[in-house]
């Protein structure tokens, strides 16, 4: 006889291969179907009938969740720091094809607050923590970062726990893996921790460290039943909804407005909105992603002179605009003195940082588009919008 082997579906164990622990066979009327298929089925449906928080709707991240979970079939809730936030995030869903009607609602809650969170969560099978501020320049005091995005995690996960929420799913960042450490020319992987301590990392950098950090420990102390699962996105790009995007979007938005003479030796991961989405949907689910963080990158960290590179390619006349020169060094930290977007980065210069994503491929069947795929959906969808500079 062989082995009965456990097959996860959703949260729920169900023996799915082997001998059938149910089978009828009725002579008169065939086989009827089995239970193990039954209980299949039965998971399968449970799976597109949950209930899933997305906190931060109103961004880039969260409305791509959002799109991604409408798209499965789940009912969502989400949270918005202002009630007039919920035409905006239907209009960016609406940008995206979805028209959720009374299957999206919203709640009001801050990261700050401790009101709004059970309201939030109440009724919902997962969550998946987005929101945390990524703002362009670097804050006055690195509190005003730290503290939403570690105290609010912390918020989420004590509303999730207490409500009986299966499992939280933390967007966490490779701002958390790859800063802090000796240049390398091996990739990132997950067992890497940015080190919080080190001068070259900056507030939001140590904001989404201490936060992904206070998240284990707290699902570790007091997390009772609550799993957590982790995902780290590199820069993320994509096509944006709206007219706020997201401050990864900006270094497209300025190449392809012709706002810099040339391109600084900066260096990112990228990885798509659409693929970032689709991977916490895995972690959500998995029951191989209990526990575990996964870093989504498309591919090798690309030079901006590279993604330059790919807009000319990619977008023909829309990047006329876009310059394909080099900066030296010393011309971008003059630059910085008096531009705090760029004074954020000037430490970056020449840095390359790559990373893995052989762990999300591996364990849940990840498979991003390429880099170049993100960085000209992000110009396309720039330009459908209307939101380059005289166009
Ligand atoms: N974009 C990237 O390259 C990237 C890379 C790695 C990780 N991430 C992570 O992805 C997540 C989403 O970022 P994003 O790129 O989508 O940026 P985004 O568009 O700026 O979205 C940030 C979201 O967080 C919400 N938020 C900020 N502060 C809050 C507070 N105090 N209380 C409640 N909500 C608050 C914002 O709400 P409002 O609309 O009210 O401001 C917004 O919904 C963040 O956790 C970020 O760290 C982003």
């Amino acid at each position: 006889m062989p082995a009965v082997k456990p097959v996860h579906v959703a949260h729920a164990e169900f023996q799915t291969d082997g001998p059938a622990l149910c089978t009828t066979h009725v002579p008169s009327l065939g086989p009827i179907p089995s239970f193990r298929a039954l209980v299949v089925v039965v998971g399968l449906l449970e799976i597109k009938m949950s209930t899933v928080l997305v906190t931060g709707g109103s961004g880039f991240v969260g409305s791509h969740c959002i799109l991604a979970l409408l798209a499965k079939g789940h009912t969502v809730k989400t949270t918005v720091r202002r009630a007039s936030r919920e035409s905006d995030v239907r209009a960016m869903l609406a940008e995206g094809g979805a028209e959720p009607g009374d299957r999206l609602s919203f709640t009001l809650a801050d990261l700050e607050r401790d009101d709004g969170w059970p309201e939030a969560v109440s009724g919902c099978d997962y969550v998946l923590h987005v929101a945390s501020p990524f703002p362009p320049a670097a804050p006055d005091h690195e509190d005003e970062l730290i503290v939403p995005a570690r105290e609010g995690a912390l918020r989420v996960l004590r509303a999730s726990r207490d409500a009986g929420v299966r499992r939280v799913v933390l967007t966490s960042s490779f701002a958390a893996v790859g800063y802090g450490h000796a240049p390398r020319s091996t990739p990132f992987d997950e067992t890497d921790w940015t080190d919080p301590d080190s001068d070259e990392v900056r507030a939001y950098v140590k904001s989404k460290t201490l936060a992904e950090k206070a998240a284990w420990d707290f699902v570790d102390r007091e997390g009772g039943s609550l799993e957590l699962s982790v995902v780290n996105p590199v820069g993320v790009l994509g096509p944006v909804l709206a007219p706020d995007y997201a401050t990864s979007i900006l270094m497209v938005q300025r190449l392809m407005d012709g706002d810099m003479p040339g391109c600084p030796r900066l260096y990112f991961g990228i990885v798509d909105v659409r693929d970032v989405a689709d991977l916490h949907l895995r972690a959500m689910t998995d029951p191989a992603a209990k526990g575990e963080r996964f870093i989504a990158i498309a591919g090798e960290a690309m030079s901006m002179a590279e993604v330059a590179k790919v807009l000319k390619e990619r977008l023909g006349e829309a990047a006329k605009r876009v310059p394909t020169r080099q900066l030296p060094n010393w011309v971008v930290r003059l630059a910085s003195l008096r531009d705090p977007t760029i004074r954020q980065f000037s430490s970056e210069l020449g840095k390359k940082r790559n990373a893995t994503n052989e762990k999300a491929r591996r364990v849940l069947g990840w498979e991003p588009r390429s880099s170049a795929d993100a960085i000209a959906a992000t110009g396309e969808s720039l330009v459908r919008l209307g939101l380059l500079k005289g166009r």
